[in-house]
């Protein structure tokens, strides 16, 4: 049986960094209320790099860890909600500008949950042969979909990208479990519409309708909790594993409290639960993907190590991977 193994990380912030106080200037807000409601400081924000800039960027580094060239990636999946372009995808622009030859490319849309969703995608194709080499990447700009007048959700999300090479392997390690659920029922707490339905036979006019994030910001809250805290408890109970057999839990950096809350409900220690909301915000589909490339860069992990990386999002969606780290 192949297996999927982690052999490479990267991740990519734009250099701009807007913090809390920065935000006070453009909204009725402050640094007080934001970090005791999130635990935000500080966020990254674009002055006009696309979505396809921060993946490749983050692919790039991912790649140079991994010791692969290009021309071995045998696909290329990134997890977006702010694509440059529906197309061509920012999959596709990554492989031309890595020279990633061999590669399919596809984008793929789970909201926040996006970088669990392209693992599990990924680990299949490796695990029934398809393929050897893939680059998953998670990337956003989310500040080109924020209402910048709306204190309620602009102060929540930032840019950014984290992406991973996923490889076969004979070794009895790498991703040893994956979870995945939606509940479409739920999908009015946290929207993001795309193009509005425009043509000669629809009567109303749409023409300027800009598209932004909106969210209802306390249902989203419970059922990041509830997704957090059934999804581990699920997670250890397939696998016969012990809180105690975990070294970290990396779950999505969209709020301390949400984790803080989590924590508690699963009774398994707040240091456990590996954290860099307060520098980067809520970057969707890219925040667990940049929290394991700084637990690499910051040598966190050795060989034998179990973690959980788990994520909810829009749609709703919520997935959880267990990794054996290699
Ligand atoms: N600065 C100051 N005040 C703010 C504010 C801001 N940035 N945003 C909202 N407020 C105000 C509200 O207007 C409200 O004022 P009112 O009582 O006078 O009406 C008050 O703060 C409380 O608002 P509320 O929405 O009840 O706050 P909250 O405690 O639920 O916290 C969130 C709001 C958004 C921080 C919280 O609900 C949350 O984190 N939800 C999850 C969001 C998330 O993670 N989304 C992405 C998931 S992938």
């Amino acid at each position: 049986m192949r297996h999927a193994i982690i052999i490479g990380t990267g991740s990519y912030l734009p250099d701009n960094r807007l913090t809390n106080d920065d935000l006070a200037k453009l909204v009725d807000t402050s640094d007080e209320w934001i970090t005791s409601r999130t635990g935000i400081k500080e966020r990254r924000i674009s002055t006009g790099e696309t979505t396809s800039d921060l993946a490749y960027e983050a692919g790039k580094r991912a790649l140079s860890s991994s010791k692969l060239s290009a021309e071995e990636l045998d696909l290329i999946i990134c997890a977006t909600i702010t694509p440059d372009s529906f197309m061509p995808s920012v999959a596709c622009i990554v492989q031309q500008r890595l020279g990633a030859y061999h590669a399919a490319a596809f984008d793929l849309t789970a909201a926040c949950t996006g970088l669990i969703y392209a693992m599990a995608v990924a680990t299949s194709f490796i695990e029934n042969g398809m393929y050897k080499n893939i680059l998953v990447i998670g990337a956003e700009t989310l500040s080109k979909t924020l209402d910048w007048s709306d204190r309620s959700t602009c102060v929540l999300f930032g840019d950014g990208s984290g992406a991973m090479i996923l490889s076969s392997s004979e070794q009895k390690s790498g991703i040893m479990n994956v979870i995945l659920s939606s509940d479409g029922g739920k999908r009015e707490h946290l929207c993001l519409p795309a193009i509005p339905m425009a043509n000669p036979f629809v009567k109303k006019d749409e023409t300027d309708f800009r598209p932004t994030i909106s969210m209802n910001g306390q249902e989203v809250f419970k059922f990041a909790v509830r997704s957090i805290t059934d999804l581990v408890k699920s997670v250890l109970a397939k696998t016969g594993l012990k809180e105690d057999d975990i070294k970290y839990v990396v779950a999505h950096q969209a709020n301390a409290r949400i984790i803080e809350h989590a924590a508690k409900f699963l009774g398994i220690s707040l240091d456990k639960f590996f954290m860099n909301l307060d520098r980067y915000g809520n970057t969707s589909a890219a925040t667990i993907g940049i929290a394991l490339d700084e637990m690499v860069q910051n040598k966190l992990l050795k060989s034998g190590d179990r973690l959980i990386l788990v994520g909810f999002g829009g749609g709703m969606t919520s997935g959880v991977v267990l990794v054996e780290w290699n």
